[in-house]
């Protein structure tokens, strides 16, 4: 069985999945089996960092979204619109979802799953929260049986770069978010990390997952960094804490109903784990009953890590739609540890 794949956008993440999808030799088994078929673009004189059949690329997104031929639409062109509208679109064609879109999951997480539900396909979003950590999956199965207390996480590289560099360097906001935009670790525009927005987004999809239910973004408190001066960070230092910005969702009483999901720069104690990580990293710590804290780390953007996770769904796909496909074997156990996944 070949499975077709249909990607809308070719910017750094999309070229890093085409990469990946390109260059299976060592990788999990059934990429052999996953073809690109189609290739969304702005624009098709642009030149590209990784060579595809000319034939694949195209600038009508939505000629790729009701094509028959494709089996997986991966959406990566960001943004609300026209990303919604084609998600939309591709599951009432039938297709399969991967898209690393937090801003469209978490505002119009109930539409799309809903209509996939209807149409009897998946949607997959493991790089919408964390880059190349895996953390949608492992909440949803691995710690699913348990009661989650707490979802508290640095979900935001880019603010954290900014903090981790005013702490080392004792340097004021402004002048340091220059310097991050200069290097590219920060956006012409910086809003949306600065002003918590990303990370609210992100942690809206967190709690639906660890919560059940919907969390509504626009109920996520959201406070950026923008107010935090080189003065907060050094008497911070001197109490014994660290300034993150942390984004939050927990159970504010054990055991009841309630939830607090909330964004904001946060005294960190420095002996706690999440003090510690520091740069354009990420952490993810999950609270529960009865595993106790579990901490998720790892690189939280970037090309390469961020098309780790959109492949590694693209696969969760192929793999359920084969085993589907398939008599179950005996003893799953007797199967190659890495061919074998839990249903999604
Ligand atoms: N702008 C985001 C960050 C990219 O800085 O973490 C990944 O979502």
């Amino acid at each position: 069985m070949v499975f077709k794949v249909g990607l809308l956008g070719l910017g750094t993440v999309g070229t890093g999945t085409a990469k990946i999808l390109l260059d299976p030799e060592g990788r999990h088994p059934l990429l052999q089996s996953i073809e690109i078929c189609k290739v969304g673009v702005k624009s098709l004189s642009k030149s590209r960092q990784v060579s595809l059949p000319p034939d694949c690329l195209t600038t009508d997104l939505e000629a790729i979204v009701s094509d028959p031929a494709i089996d997986v639409v991966v959406e990566l062109i960001g943004g609300l619109e026209p990303a919604r509208s084609l998600i939309l679109k591709a599951i009432k064609q039938g297709k399969h979802i991967v898209t690393a879109n937090k801003a469209v999951i978490s505002r119009y997480g109930d539409q799309i799953f809903t209509a996939a539900n209807q149409a009897g396909v998946y949607v997959m979003l493991e790089a919408a929260v964390g880059g190349g950590i895996p953390v949608i999956q492992p909440l949803k199965q691995g710690l699913g049986v348990n009661r989650i207390q707490a979802v508290t996480g640095i979900v935001n590289g880019t603010t954290n770069y900014i903090l981790t560099r005013m702490q080392n360097e004792g340097g004021d906001f402004e002048p340091i978010l220059a310097e991050a935009q200069r290097l590219g670790y920060a956006e012409a525009d910086p809003a949306a990390d600065v002003d918590g927005f990303d990370a609210a987004d992100k942690i809206a999809i967190l709690a639906s997952l660890a919560f059940g239910g919907r969390i509504k973004r626009d109920e996520v408190y959201c406070e950026g960094i923008r107010q935090v001066s080189a003065a907060d960070i050094s008497y911070a230092d001197k109490l014994g804490f660290v300034i993150k910005l942390l984004a939050i969702a927990k159970r504010p009483y054990p055991n009841q109903p309630g939830l607090q999901v909330r964004v904001h720069p946060t005294l960190v104690p420095k002996a706690h784990p999440l003090a510690s990580v520091n740069s354009v990293y990420n952490a993810i710590l999950v609270e529960g009953e009865p595993i106790g804290q579990v901490m998720f780390f790892g690189p939280g953007a970037g090309a390469g890590p961020t098309a780790s996770a959109v492949v590694s769904d693209i696969i969760n796909i192929a793999a359920t739609l084969t085993s589907a496909a398939t008599q179950p074997v005996a003893n799953p156990l007797l199967a190659c540890s890495h061919q074998h996944y839990s249903p999604i």
